[in-house]
């Protein structure tokens, strides 16, 4: 059994795209920059927020956090992002979610400007995605992509398990598998027999954050085991998924630790999908 490392190779991935943008630097342009927003005092929301913060710092991307009151008005929210659509020294915006629930979330993710759109959601990149060309791609569902390539594990011809479907990180994950040659898959809360499926699966993916909600009875022997759900253990107060890594762990080719698997890759994706854009705003 193979633990996939998603620290080591995103730390790879970091000292490669920090070369990157020393280059740019020397040859005399600006930093990239991106743009936090940050509504209200999310726990959960805050650290992930330094910790991208920190990342940034760490690859030469100047990073720009605005946190905005709880009670912040849909005018201002909307006047912070109309700002940095037209700031030429910012290269990409993320708007952290989720937002409080009286904002609709997807009318503020859709007032984002395409050309920014570090997270790849709006309907531009969507579209483009499904279609299969070159895009800004969700940081998540890509830093699983490319973890999977780090260790040569091909998912052309394979039988890909999906469970979780949501806007984020299931569906648009479920596309790129798909447009890479994969059969793919989806099972959601209404999936009659969620075992049948994932037993089949070469690749079983999960992204429900229901913690140890994929049991080794659900898992093919030597499948590949994909762990992107993250919530603390109420009990033990530590980070755990939505696999029961102890007793599935054994008898997989190939696993994600929760947490170091995907977390990390998601983080540096966010950092090189802001190269990306940035790149694009220097021509
Ligand atoms: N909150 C949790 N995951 C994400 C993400 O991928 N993008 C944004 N903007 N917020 C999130």
């Amino acid at each position: 059994m193979k633990i996939l490392d998603g620290k080591a190779v995103a730390l790879k991935r970091r000292q490669q795209l920090a070369q990157l943008i020393s280059r740019e630097v020397s040859a005399g342009n600006r930093r990239p920059t991106l743009a936090v927003i940050l509504v209200g005092n999310d726990e959960a929301s805050q650290v992930y927020v330094k910790h991208k913060t920190q990342i940034a710092q760490a690859v030469g991307i100047e990073p720009l956090t605005i946190h905005l009151d709880k009670n912040v008005s849909h005018e201002q929210l909307y006047g912070t992002i109309d700002k940095l659509n037209l700031d030429k020294n910012i290269d990409g915006i993320l708007l952290q979610l989720p937002l409080p629930k009286r904002f609709v979330e997807e009318d503020y993710l859709q007032a984002i400007e395409p050309n920014k759109d570090v997270d790849g959601f709006h309907y531009i990149h969507q579209g483009k995605m499904l279609q299969g060309y070159d895009s800004i791609y969700p940081c998540t569902p890509l830093g699983v992509i490319n973890l999977l390539a780090e260790y040569q594990i091909s998912v052309h011809k394979k039988n890909v398990v999906m469970v979780g479907t949501s806007n984020i990180v299931g569906k648009p994950l479920a596309v790129m598998l798909l447009n890479l040659g994969a059969t793919v898959t989806m099972c959601n809360q209404n999936t009659q027999d969620i075992k049948m499926h994932t037993k089949a699966a070469d690749i079983l993916i999960s992204a429900t954050g229901k913690q140890f909600i994929i049991t080794k009875d659900m898992v093919k022997p030597q499948a590949t085991v994909i762990d992107i759900g993250i919530t603390r253990d109420l009990k033990t107060n530590k980070l755990v998924g939505d696999v029961d890594y102890i007793n599935v762990a054994p008898i997989t080719s190939a696993i994600t630790p929760v947490p170091g698997g995907v977390g990390p890759m998601t983080v540096i994706t966010l950092m090189e999908n802001t190269f990306k854009l940035y790149q694009k705003h220097l021509n």
